[in-house]
């Protein structure tokens, strides 16, 4: 079984990329042939620095490794180093309806946010599906904001063995329903674009500030809460509290006689706590930068040699060779 993800290199990652994609695929790696890559293609479409590219990549790399993504049993690699995706998007897009497209609600949300679109952001879901296919991947963890673009994929692999006969292993998503959407500090998904994001390896300080400043309703500490299970801090407690301790802080808040300060405390503890092992791993990473650009391109030459091969069959399809 072949699993395949791959993260935008956009700015910091937070909860919702750890516990929604990269936690789900650091498990993965011992269940199957794991393949995940950093996709600075794809941000293109949205960052236009290129210092800052390139700093984000490499941060997306050492957060990866210090979560826990583990070379000997995953490849890594940095999208652009391995450029037959590109080639292999030009075959899907010829196949790919402008209506499947027009229809992504990623795409009709950046615009309902008032991005001026540029090509590349429209396509975006073709390179996405060229990234799948080109490795034969059979299953693809993401959170439930990817799914409608594995979904795609599906379409334009289908259709290409349709035309041009069986060429591409069509995929599956894989969506956890418990992570699938981590709310953010203002209760909509967490999101980067959202500036709601408590940031996996945040500063302390600033972080304990972002925490301690989530807006809460103006009940008293006395009174009791039925609802507490929809609390903003009781949810995010939940991904990093052991489950008892989130237990026993929910029924203390619908009994009434636990502040909001408290709680937001208690919330800041523990996610510190949580990432403490991987931030000391982190700090060990980033002192060493040789074998974060090794991994990186030992990754790319295994990812090569198996998208090569993709690619022919592709092009041996379609008329090309
Ligand atoms: P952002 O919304 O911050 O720009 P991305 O779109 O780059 O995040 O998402 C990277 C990965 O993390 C994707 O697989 C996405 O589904 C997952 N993800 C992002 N935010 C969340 C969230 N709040 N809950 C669950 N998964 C998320
Ligand atoms: N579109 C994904 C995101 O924004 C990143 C991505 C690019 C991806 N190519 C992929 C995810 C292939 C899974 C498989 O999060």
């Amino acid at each position: 079984m072949r699993i395949l993800s791959g993260i935008q290199p956009s700015g910091a990652l937070h909860l919702g990329n750890y516990f929604g994609m990269m936690l789900p695929a650091i498990e993965l790696q011992e269940k199957g042939e794991a393949l995940y890559f950093i996709a600075n293609y794809h941000s293109m479409t949205s960052l236009f620095d290129a210092e800052q590219r390139r700093k984000n990549s490499l941060d997306v790399a050492l957060d990866f490794l210090a979560c826990g993504l583990d070379p000997k049993k995953a490849i890594f690699w940095k999208q652009s180093d391995v450029p037959e995706v590109t080639e292999l998007a030009w075959l899907l897009t010829t196949l790919t309806p402008m209506g499947l497209l027009e229809r992504c609600h990623s795409y009709k949300d950046k615009l309902a946010h008032g991005i001026s679109p540029n090509h590349g952001l429209f396509a975006y879901p073709v390179l996405m599906a060229a990234d799948i296919l080109i490795f034969d991947s059979n299953i693809v963890p993401v959170g439930r904001d990817q799914k409608q673009h594995v979904e795609v994929t599906r379409d334009i692999a289908i259709k290409f063995n349709q035309q041009y006969g069986e060429t591409f292993v069509i995929p599956e998503p894989q969506i956890r329903e418990e992570v699938a959407a981590v709310p953010g500090l203002d209760a909509q998904k967490m999101s980067k674009s959202y500036g709601n994001t408590i940031e996996i390896f945040g500063e302390e300080k600033a972080t304990r500030k972002k925490v301690m400043s989530i807006v809460m309703d103006s009940r008293t500490p006395q009174e009791p809460k039925p609802d507490a299970e929809k609390n903003i801090v009781v949810q995010l407690l939940k991904f990093v509290a052991p489950p008892e301790v989130a237990r026993d802080v929910e029924d203390r808040l619908r009994a009434g006689g636990l502040g909001y300060g408290d709680l937001k405390k208690s919330l800041f503890e523990h996610y510190w706590n949580y990432f403490a092992p991987m931030r000391a791993r982190r700090a060990e990473l980033a002192s060493n930068l040789d074998y974060v650009q090794q991994v990186l391109r030992e990754g790319a030459e295994r990812a090569g040699a198996v998208a090569g091969p993709v690619l022919t069959r592709a092009k041996r399809a379609a008329g090309l060779d």
